[in-house]
């Protein structure tokens, strides 16, 4: 027994994010500690998009006189971009993530965080199906349009090492270039390319139109903030566990391309906004993404650069969903709505 005792306490010690020697299917003891407090914040969020009644967006859509012509253009363009973003997220954390984390507990939130990316996909389809929107124009968009394709293609450019056969953790070169998709897929993917959508998708909400489609993307950015809490968490747990990794380069790399990403989505929202919707001018959103890539820079301990106020503060009313309606109340399952998470993230 004695002895039993010290190897389940030795198993505390090599726990790591990477690179560790413990037993990758025994979940206890649990060590990082985040990681299973996001999984039960995860399910106890569990929602489906066939649970939001989309009625009032079809007879919206449906009229003349509801929309203009830039918000359609708003609602295509948004879907457009995350119908694939969401896939490039899925794809990454189970091909090329999963299989290098030796953390169980950590597993544990990427299996739950996996399947709220197809959840979100999914969302998507519904929205398009529900609105009668042309699949093919939506679900191609990332190929046609420079300004999604090339947020795509900055954070995809890192995985295709990572998905080689051969790509092992464990050398300094190879830890870093974790590290790296990490920050890429986490703080810039689901924590600067998808927020300029999430404000132009949620104005629709608090003027009344297409409270439907609104609704969705309000649940989905609730999800995404856990997706990137996580992330951050686990970024910032494996440099301090590989403290050497952080070295100077590497900050100032990771400082510049998280400055490059705000441009790129900053021209991501003068496309989708080109003239401004909802009392949102396109202006407003340089301040707002350089406000998230300050955010995101002091999140995993690097200084801001950007130094502007947030010009959108209803953002955090917004997803704030305890004082919304309640999505709950009309759901024939009860699941725990979400009181754990903290909205000051954003
Ligand atoms: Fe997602
Ligand atoms: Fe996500």
């Amino acid at each position: 027994m004695a002895q039993e005792a010290i190897a389940y306490a030795n198993n505390i010690n090599n726990r790591r994010i990477i690179n560790g020697d413990d037993d990758v299917v025994q979940l206890y003891p649990i060590v990082h500690k985040f990681a299973w407090e996001s999984y039960t914040a995860g399910n106890a969020n569990h929602w489906l998009p066939t649970e939001i009644s989309m009625q009032k967006d079809i007879e919206q859509w449906r009229s003349d006189s509801v929309l203009t012509e830039d918000e359609r253009h708003v609602v295509k363009m948004a879907l457009g971009f995350f119908t694939t973003a969401d896939s490039i997220v899925a794809n990454n954390l189970v091909l090329a993530v999963y299989k290098h984390i030796t953390s169980p507990e950590c597993r544990m939130y990427l299996l739950r965080q996996a399947y709220e990316e197809a959840i979100h996909t999914h969302s998507y389809q519904h929205i398009v199906e529900s609105l009668g929107l042309n699949e093919a124009e939506i679900f191609t968009m990332y190929k046609r349009l420079d300004t999604i394709y090339n947020k795509d293609n900055f954070v995809a450019e890192l995985v295709g090492e990572i998905l080689e056969p051969d790509f092992k953790t464990g050398t300094f070169a190879s830890d870093q270039k974790f590290l790296e998709n990490l920050i890429d897929f986490y703080v810039i993917m689901e924590g600067i390319f998808f927020y300029s959508s999430f404000a132009a998708m949620l104005s629709f909400r608090r003027r009344n139109l297409l409270p439907g489609t609104a609704e969705q993307f309000q649940y989905i950015m609730r999800d995404e903030s856990m997706h990137m809490n996580f992330g951050i968490d686990l970024i910032n747990q494996m440099v301090e566990e590989q403290p050497e990794l952080w070295t100077e380069t590497f900050q100032k790399r990771i400082s510049n391309k998280l400055c490059t990403a705000a441009e790129l989505e900053e021209a991501y929202a003068h496309a989708l906004m080109p003239r401004g919707i909802l009392g949102l001018n396109a202006e407003s959103f340089r301040d707002y993404t350089q406000y998230i890539a300050d955010r995101r820079l002091t999140s995993i301990n690097l200084s801001p650069r950007h130094k502007v106020k947030n010009p959108f503060p209803w953002m955090s009313e917004q997803v704030d969903l305890s004082k919304s309606k309640n999505f709950f109340e009309t759901r024939v399952i009860e699941y725990q709505t979400g009181g754990a998470l903290e909205w000051d993230d954003f």
